[in-house]
């Protein structure tokens, strides 16, 4: 049975790329491989985490490239260059186009830091999430991953997991449990669970 190949999309810090490195070596992913991260930022801390893992980065300018078209073109041509079988989006920060997201249907997944349908769609990203999720006063949020099709956050969902809200939190502490207790647990098993679909239809 021939592995996934895995392409991370990233844009930041990259602790969800960390976990699904970690969780590659420890054996919870086996039926992919992390073959290529692209960033959007040249100086996203991700790609430093691809290379010190010993896996090819590579950075995609939108502005350089202009228009959206391009810059997915850009994309499409090193993804298909390296035979990627998974897209997985971790903290990538810019919506990809229905012209890109059908071409790759139910080939690329991302992990929300919400209970969607709770606080997600266009303009929640980052820390809007959690304020949202406070302003609001749910006692529980968490975390989804989930297709990606044409709607912000509006594809089938994978998998999700709940975290408590507590007292006195705010959203940097409410992110950083939402992503200990859910993100970084749920997504390495929902990463292996699709590479193993894929690795046993190929
Ligand atoms: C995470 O909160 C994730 O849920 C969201 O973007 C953030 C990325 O963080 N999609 P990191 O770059 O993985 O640390």
């Amino acid at each position: 049975m021939l592995k996934a190949r895995i392409a991370v999309l990233v844009s930041g810090g990259g602790t969800n790329l960390q976990a699904i490195l970690d969780a590659q070596n420890s054996g919870v992913i086996k039926s992919g491989e992390v073959v290529l991260v692209i960033s959007n930022h040249a100086d996203a801390y991700a790609l430093t985490r691809a290379k010190n893992a010993g896996v090819e980065g590579i950075y995609i300018s939108k502005k350089e490239l202009k228009t959206q078209e391009a810059f997915e073109n850009a994309i499409i041509a090193a993804l298909e260059e390296r035979e990627i079988d998974l897209i997985v989006l971790a903290g990538f920060m810019s919506i990809l186009s229905e012209r890109f997201t059908a071409r790759y249907d139910h080939r690329i997944i991302n992990i929300h830091p919400s209970l969607i349908p709770s606080f997600c769609g266009q303009g929640f990203y980052g820390l809007k999430v959690h304020e949202a999720a406070l302003a609001k006063g749910v006692k529980v949020t968490g975390a989804t991953v989930h297709f990606v099709n044409e709607i912000p956050d509006g594809g089938e969902i994978i998998a999700q997991k709940a975290v408590e809200v507590q007292d006195g939190d705010t959203p940097e502490i409410l992110q950083k449990r939402v992503m200990e207790q859910a993100e970084w647990i749920i997504f390495p098993q929902a990463v292996e669970r699709i590479a193993y679909e894929i690795s046993n239809s190929n």
